[in-house]
């Protein structure tokens, strides 16, 4: 990736492409602060230097790459380069990539904006490392506190504090500086992670609201014994009583026309001939309404403690990480959807969360473009946008951007 000048989209895609790319699975590890995110976010740098962007690195480590042009309240759009683990190449680094592209468009057509316009990238968007969703836009809009995260450890037992300095970030008293009075928009370009836009026939779409989510750390306690020796009513077996909260958690989701998972376990001592001790699992849960989500992560909590008492186990939940529901700006929405040639562009919901939630929560007024995916398959090494498709986002954003900055 030694480059100095500035790459267009598919030179862009393809620097991409292979940093942290698994050559088993095709799928993506870039943990924050780890080295193949670093690897990405010094590339970004990179590219801001070709084309003579201003740099600004917050003391939590995201960066904004700055146009300066115009005055007061800037623009930002743009994305995260982390990924969860095995994830796909387009949740995050399209945004980014996109937002890039879109103002060498711009710069490119001479356009003159009347507000700088600033690409961002935010760090821990996935959660995937230290547990928090949006952990850097949580952190840069003071929606969370410095004090309350910086002793967040990874699946290591690395503190996040640690891992930042490791990274060079070693700010004592790092300061949260996102607010409306810093920016007048936020503008987020994402892959679309379901199929709502191939139903619809559409390249782009609008996001209208944020499902409200949570993530929830069930743990499990029981009594570890001989997996021969121990007649089976004689267990406390607390794999018995996660795998059946995992079995009410999908019906009550179904009944309830919500969504829940179970897509993380940890067991101790994981031997396969011992009755475990602990299990630990995390429930994913997302739903239509604040009310529905409390209601069903009730319902999922109520039925791992009946089943806890049956089994001779113990369960204990902990909620590590929980968004409220987003309503974006309908008129903002509104407006960037309306008048395109072919037609306005459909304002869809979704079930992901994004850094636009947590400014907009923020009193940010912000927005998303969704960009088709053929499959509607995220999180995952399939995840796909067509290049075409990718192009007419990047069309989408320089557009809005051109709007928002007029
Ligand atoms: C982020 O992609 C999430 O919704 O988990
Ligand atoms: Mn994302
Ligand atoms: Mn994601």
């Amino acid at each position: 990736m030694e480059r100095s000048v500035p790459d267009d989209f598919e030179q862009m895609w393809a620097d991409l492409a292979p940093v942290g790319r698994s050559a088993a699975s095709g799928g993506y590890f870039r943990q924050p602060f780890a080295s193949a995110e670093r690897e990405l976010m010094a590339w970004f740098v990179e590219q801001a230097d070709a084309r003579g962007l201003r740099l600004q690195v917050d003391g939590f480590g995201n960066v904004v790459a700055w146009w300066n042009a115009g005055t007061g309240p800037g623009v930002l759009t743009g994305s995260h380069l982390d990924s969860v683990l095995d994830g796909g190449a387009y949740d995050g680094p399209l945004g980014v990539v996109s937002a890039l592209e879109a103002v060498d468009r711009l710069r490119s057509r001479g356009f003159q904006p009347a507000r700088p316009i600033g690409v961002s990238v935010f760090v821990e968007e996935e959660g995937s490392r230290f547990g928090l969703a949006c952990l850097g836009s949580r952190l840069a809009t003071g929606a969370t506190p410095w004090s309350k995260v910086r002793e967040l450890t990874d699946r290591d037992g690395v503190r996040l504090v640690d891992a930042m300095a490791d990274a060079g970030l070693d700010d004592d008293d790092p300061q949260p500086w996102l607010g409306s009075d810093a920016i007048r928009y936020f503008v987020e370009l994402h892959v679309e992670q379901g199929r709502d836009l191939v139903d619809r026939d559409q390249v782009v779409g609008v996001a209208s609201r944020i499902w409200p989510h949570g993530r929830y750390r069930f743990d499990f306690s029981g009594e570890a014994n001989h997996a021969g020796t121990t007649r089976m009513e004689d267990r406390r077996d607390p794999m018995v009583t996660y795998a059946m909260t995992a079995l009410a958690a999908n019906k009550q989701a179904r009944l309830a026309g919500q969504r829940a998972t179970f897509g993380r376990v940890e067991t101790t001592p994981n031997s396969t001939n011992s009755v475990p001790s602990e299990v630990t699992a995390w429930l994913d849960a997302r739903c239509d309404s604040g009310r529905a989500l409390t209601e069903l992560v009730d319902a999922i909590w109520r039925q791992a403690d009946e089943r806890s008492q049956r089994d001779g186990t113990r369960v204990a939940v902990t909620p590590e990480s929980v968004s409220g529901a987003v309503d974006f700006d309908p008129s903002l929405a509104t407006a960037i959807a309306v008048d395109h040639e072919t037609g306005p562009w459909p304002l869809i919901p979704t079930q992901a969360g994004h850094d636009a939630g947590v400014l907009a929560m923020q009193g940010v007024s912000s927005a998303m473009l969704f960009v088709r995916n053929p499959t509607g398959v995220s999180h995952s090494p399939a995840e796909h946008a067509s290049l075409p498709d990718c192009l007419a986002g990047v069309d989408a954003l320089a557009l809005t951007l051109e709007r928002l900055s007029s």
